[in-house]
């Protein structure tokens, strides 16, 4: 994988220049990102490599999100009975450009959604990270440990996700810069 770094998006980085092969992706990056983060619908951070830092390796976004009790799992329920919503942070959508694929940036985008989500739960209570996966990566996700909710929406609860980053590593998410 090539040395790369997450950080948020920002005018400098080349949106127009992002290929995706799923439309969808790619037209939302293109053409509604900078408009979901000025209007906090969205926060979005995009994978860049220190050599290039304008081309835009892959993306994610996150965002507030909140469940139905009735809608997760019962053994989850039991906990959170007394209320009828549960705070989540979803993760809109992550996509990595098709010059890029296969070179573990998806990965390292989701560790980074799931370090970034650990984080925030410290600060704003959110009971897991929730995704609406395109059948094409559901596998994907699995694989990371997200549990099918529905048809088509997964979730990683956050105390699995506190287990693969204990809290002392995911204080500062944008300290360092995550570098391979
Ligand atoms: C799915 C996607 C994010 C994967 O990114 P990537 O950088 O190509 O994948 P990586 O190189 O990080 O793959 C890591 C591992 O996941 C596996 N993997 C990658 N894509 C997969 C998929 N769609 N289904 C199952 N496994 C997948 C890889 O084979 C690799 O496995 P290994 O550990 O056995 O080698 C990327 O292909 C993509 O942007 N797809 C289109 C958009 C999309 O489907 N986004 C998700 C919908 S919300």
């Amino acid at each position: 994988m090539p040395s790369i770094r997450v950080e948020p998006l920002a005018s400098h980085h080349n949106r127009a220049a992002f290929n995706c092969v799923d439309g969808d992706l790619g037209t939302y990056f293109k053409e509604r990102a900078t408009q979901d983060v000025r209007r906090k619908a969205a926060a979005v951070f995009v994978a860049v490599s220190p050599s290039d830092p304008d081309t835009i390796l892959g993306y994610y976004t996150l965002s507030s999100f909140s469940l139905k009790l009735h809608d997760i799992p019962p053994e989850h329920r039991r906990r959170l009975a007394a209320y009828p919503d549960v705070g989540t942070t979803l993760l809109g959508r992550l996509a990595v450009d098709a010059a890029f694929r296969g070179q573990r940036i998806g990965e390292f985008l989701l560790l980074d959604a799931l370090r970034r989500a650990a984080a925030i739960a410290s600060e704003v209570a959110t009971v897991a990270v929730v995704v609406d996966a395109l059948a094409s990566a559901e596998a994907f996700y699995m694989r990371y440990g997200f549990v099918r909710l529905s048809r088509d929406r997964f979730w990683i609860p956050i105390q699995t996700i506190q287990q693969l980053f204990p809290p002392e590593s995911v204080s500062d998410p944008d300290a360092e810069g995550h570098s391979s």
